[in-house]
């Protein structure tokens, strides 16, 4: 079964063709640094424009990787939700061209199931398990019962994982995104120069709050530009901020396995590229005698990969699917508890 995945709910423009839910014969992404980063963020207006520009040439050049013809592909498989409305809806009615032109069937996917069960294109976890979605719009904690069956256990209440690394990246005046270059940063870094706040909330909650944290990197950036006995390079920074990320976003995924007693981690999303979190995650799991699993960092950012991953799992979960396409309508807050599979 070949599946043709779209991706365009943010800034990258992205096309891939899997075959049987974990061949991938193509990975095309295409993303629009070049356009946000002079703006220190994304503009949601130019991203939704680029997209156009950009769809249809992604799409044929993910066909022709995968050396297959458009009228080969089995499902199409399109983000519909969350993200930026303008963006979504370029890939959504693009999917939906192709569904009524090539009639094939179409599935409606949710970014963040794509993110969850991206790890499904290298390898099958068994059910259950605590995902973690840490990106630069959502840090969530779930339990995964099932293909679909996703109960959310606590989400940050302010700004997500990967904004504050953005954020931060942005005062120390780093290109965007600031995630990659704060993690290149940290390893040249002293991640005891300086102690940043951790926020773990009330006892026992598994919400997250890193707003806090970025206020008092504001706030010590200053000093040190007033104080010139500071002697804390930005390197030193990049460690310490990232180390009081990780060690809150570890601590609480430990305390949601222990707390729902299942024994396996899949971290997910952008900020789990992140080779500390990585490690610091993979050592507290063997500490604990937790499995743990991340995609790939090339499937952690956001692809059409893990779209078409998980839009093959719903497919094949549900093909009562009558693919009513006039129905699937972009969301740009669709929730991935309510809507996952329509039963
Ligand atoms: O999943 P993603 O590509 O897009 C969203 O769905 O948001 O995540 C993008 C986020 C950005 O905030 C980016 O700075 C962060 O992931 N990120 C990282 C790293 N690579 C990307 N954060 C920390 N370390 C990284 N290596
Ligand atoms: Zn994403």
């Amino acid at each position: 079964m070949l599946v043709l995945g779209l991706e365009t709910s943010c800034d990258e423009t992205a096309a891939a063709v899997l075959k049987d839910g974990d061949t991938l014969l193509s990975n095309v992404i295409n993303d629009q640094i070049g356009i946000h980063s002079k703006y220190g963020g994304i503009v949601p207006e130019l991203a939704g424009r680029s997209h156009i520009e950009r769809v249809h040439r992604v799409i044929e050049e993910a066909v022709e990787i995968a050396g297959v013809q458009l009228k080969d592909v089995d499902l199409i498989a399109a983000t519909m939700g969350p993200g930026l409305i303008g963006s979504l809806l370029v890939g959504l009615n693009t999917a939906k061209g192709l569904s009524y032109g090539l009639k094939k069937p179409m599935v409606g996917v949710n970014h963040l199931e794509g993110h969850l069960l991206a790890i499904f294109l290298q390898k099958k976890i068994p059910f259950p398990f605590i995902a973690l979605i840490v990106s630069g719009g959502h840090t969530d904690l779930y339990r995964v019962a099932d293909f679909g069956k996703y109960k959310l256990m606590g989400r940050t209440r302010d700004d997500a994982a990967g904004e504050s690394f953005d954020k931060v990246g942005k005062m120390l005046g780093f290109p965007y995104p600031g995630g990659p270059v704060i993690e290149r940063m940290a390893r040249k870094g002293n991640a005891k120069a300086h102690v940043f706040p951790r926020a773990y909330l009330e006892k026992g909650s598994l919400d997250f709050s890193f707003s806090g944290l970025k206020t008092s990197v504001r706030t010590f950036l200053k000093h040190r530009e007033q104080d010139p006995s500071i002697k804390v390079s930005d390197e030193d920074v990049s460690a310490c901020f990232q180390s009081a990320v990780i060690d809150v976003l570890v601590d609480k995924l430990i305390s949601a396995c222990q707390k729902e007693n299942i024994p396996r981690i899949v971290v997910a999303g952008g900020v789990a590229s992140n080779g500390a979190l990585r490690e610091a995650v993979s050592k507290e799991g063997q500490i604990y005698g937790f499995e743990t699993a991340f995609p790939d960092p090339i499937f952690c950012t956001d692809n059409a990969a893990m779209i078409a991953c998980a839009g093959y799992y719903k497919y094949l979960q549900n093909e009562k699917f009558p693919m009513d396409t006039k129905a699937l309508g972009a969301k740009a807050n669709l929730s991935i508890e309510s809507d996952a599979y329509p039963s």
